[in-house]
Parts: C-alpha cells; sequence; structure tokens
C-alpha cells in the first residue's frame, strides 16, 4: 500500500466509438482508433486511508481542496469499488486530482479522469505492473469506453480482442508527429452526454450503413497512419466525423452538438487547406473542433483558428507518449 500519483492524458479519436453492444459492460459495436493526447491530462494521486469512506478532492493549482459535488465523487467512488474488487482489497482512499486544461473548456476529461484514477489506484494497491491490457479493460469499466484507451500513449485501438474489453497501441508517438489545435467554441458539458448519445446511436437510420462503412474506413486510416500519409487522413477524419454527428442528429430523439461557430471552424480549415496549409478537423460528442496537422503547419493553424468568431479559446496539444508515473504528487 503506497501512495500513487499518474498523469494520463485524454485523447482524440480517428474512428470513433458511438454505439453500445453492452452499456453496462462498456462494450462497443465498433473498433474505434485514436491518438493520446499530450497536453490535456489529469493528474490523480490515491493515498490509502484508514477508515471504511474514501475522500475525493479536485485540488486546485495552489494546493487548496475543493469539493467535485456528490456525483463526480460518487463515479469516483464506484470506479475505486471496481479497482478494488479486481484487486481483491477492501482499502480506502483519499483522492486528489487536477485536470491540466481548463475543466470549463468543454473538453471531454472522462477519458483521462478515468484513466489516471484506475492506473493510480491499482499502483497504490501494489499492481502497477499488471499487464496494460488488463489494465485498459479495468478503466474500461468506469463506463467511459474511451477512457480505456487513454491508458496507452501515440495510437491506439480497442478493442483488440473478439470480447471487446482490450485496447492496445498500433504506433508509438514518436511514429508520427501530429498536432492537434483544439478551437474550443463551447464551454460547460454538453447538453446529452455521450452515454446517452451511445444508446440513441442504432436508433438512426443511418446507423447500420454506417458500420458497413466503418469496416474500410477503419482500414484506410490504419494505413494512412502506417504511411504518415496526411493527405490521405484527411478526408478519412473529416468523413468520420461528419458521420458521427450524422447519426446523433438522426437519432430519436435527435441529438445536435453543433453550434453556429462549429460549421466558421470547418470553414476555417477549408480556407487553411485552399491557402496550401494541410489541416483537417475531427470532433468529438461536442461543439469543439478538433483540428489535426503536422508540425509545420501548427503556428498559421493556431493562429487563424483563434481569428475565427465564436472560437473562445486555441488549445495546442499534440499526440504524446501515454500515462506518466512518479511525477510529484498533488498533496
Ligand atoms: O467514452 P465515452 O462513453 O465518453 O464515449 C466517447 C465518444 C466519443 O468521444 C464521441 C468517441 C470516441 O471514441 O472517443
Amino acid at each position: 500500500m503506497k501512495k500513487a500519483t499518474v498523469e494520463a492524458p485524454a485523447n482524440i479519436a480517428l474512428i470513433k466509438y458511438w454505439g453500445a453492444l453492452d452499456l453496462d459492460e462498456v462494450l462497443p459495436l465498433n473498433p474505434s482508433l485514436s491518438m493520446t493526447l499530450r497536453a490535456c491530462a489529469t493528474r490523480t494521486t490515491v493515498e490509502p486511508l484508514a477508515g471504511d469512506r474514501d475522500e475525493v478532492w479536485l485540488v486546485a493549482e495552489s494546493g487548496a481542496f475543493q469539493d467535485p459535488g456528490e456525483d463526480f465523487a460518487g463515479k469516483v467512488r464506484a470506479q475505486l469499488d471496481r479497482v478494488r474488487s479486481w484487486a481483491g482489497s477492501r482499502q480506502c482512499f483519499r483522492v486528489g486530482t487536477r485536470n491540466s486544461f481548463p475543466s470549463a473548456a468543454g473538453m471531454a476529461s472522462s477519458a483521462s479522469g478515468f484513466a489516471a484514477l484506475t492506473l493510480a489506484a491499482a499502483a497504490a494497491l501494489g499492481r502497477a505492473d499488471t499487464d496494460r491490457g488488463e489494465l485498459s479493460a479495468l478503466t474500461r469499466r468506469s463506463g467511459s469506453g474511451s477512457a480505456a484507451r487513454s491508458v496507452f500513449g501515440g495510437y491506439v485501438q480497442w478493442p483488440v480482442d473478439p470480447s471487446g474489453e482490450y485496447s492496445a497501441p498500433v504506433a508509438e508517438s514518436d511514429h508520427w508527429d501530429l498536432r492537434d489545435v483544439i478551437a474550443v467554441v463551447e464551454e460547460g458539458p454538453k447538453e446529452v452526454s455521450s452515454r446517452e448519445g451511445h444508446r440513441r446511436a442504432i436508433t438512426s437510420p443511418y446507423f447500420a450503413r454506417r458500420l458497413e462503412e466503418l469496416v474500410e474506413r477503419y482500414v484506410q486510416v490504419q494505413m494512412a497512419i502506417y504511411h504518415r500519409d496526411f493527405a490521405a487522413l484527411v478526408p478519412l477524419i473529416e468523413e468520420e466525423a461528419i458521420d458521427l454527428h450524422l447519426i446523433a442528429m438522426s437519432s430519436r430523439p435527435p441529438i445536435f452538438y453543433w453550434n453556429p461557430a462549429t460549421l466558421a471552424v470547418h470553414q476555417a480549415v477549408r480556407g487553411l487547406r485552399r491557402d496550401g496549409v494541410p489541416a483537417g478537423f475531427t470532433m468529438d460528442a461536442g461543439a469543439n473542433v478538433h483540428v489535426l496537422c503536422e508540425p509545420a503547419a501548427e503556428e498559421e493553424t493556431a493562429r487563424r483558428l483563434a481569428a475565427v468568431p465564436g472560437v473562445l479559446s486555441v488549445i495546442r496539444d499534440g499526440v504524446g507518449p501515454g500515462p506518466l508515473f512518479d511525477l510529484p504528487h498533488l498533496f
């Protein structure tokens, strides 16, 4: 039993998990493939605690402890229960957590948050050396399937097994230095959770067609990554992002994540390409736009996106090596 700290990054999917075979078991209907980020990350410290109740805190930059509220604390405790039951332990913990990115920026923090929590709790229980695939399956049980991909760095697919439980890297981060310039056009949580989105996906009349087309698109994205072929990657990821939102918009009842600035950013990306700056967008279940590019195009991409009306802030990120251990504790 020891105090442990882990920083796990967020990830952006190039092929999206949307629609579940089993929402309780968090098993997807299609394979997904993401790029693990570097700058947008959650750092979590887990300290063994005497007693029979976990403490959950947000730790401010100043070191001050803030109450995260019962909803958040309840989800953390539920995941600690899963980790305890996996490890055969009854140990309680004090958990402190902090996001490197502004939590009001509307960036999905559940993937980085659950990955950091699961890895730190496993480390606190002396199980840090567990096979990372097994830890990805344990992280997935948090309810956030995409979190299973955040336990690895670089380019990651989930699932890699017929049962749908495990994720694994397809390429390390140094294989291809892709950047992600995130245009934040909406702050705060989305109106409809991704859990609800997964539940409704199969009600879209276009969902079966999506699953058919994904087989080929998935292979094409893998090939583009393998060959570091950015020109091939761009139309594939844009098609995929639009397809995710098409399914959301045609679900019953429909889900609209876009706002007018989302479209303005899409237009700006096409403008960049017209001016010879290679860039392509993708999106999660939200209004914000992730604009991918290679290093030479990052500066101009960030400059142009910041000038788009409705863009509240621009976050510069890129592919990263995955979770970091042995960092200074948060408390
Ligand atoms: O992991 P969840 O349940 O939050 O779902 C993630 C959904 C998307 O971000 C839209 C797609 C993905 O694969 O990350």
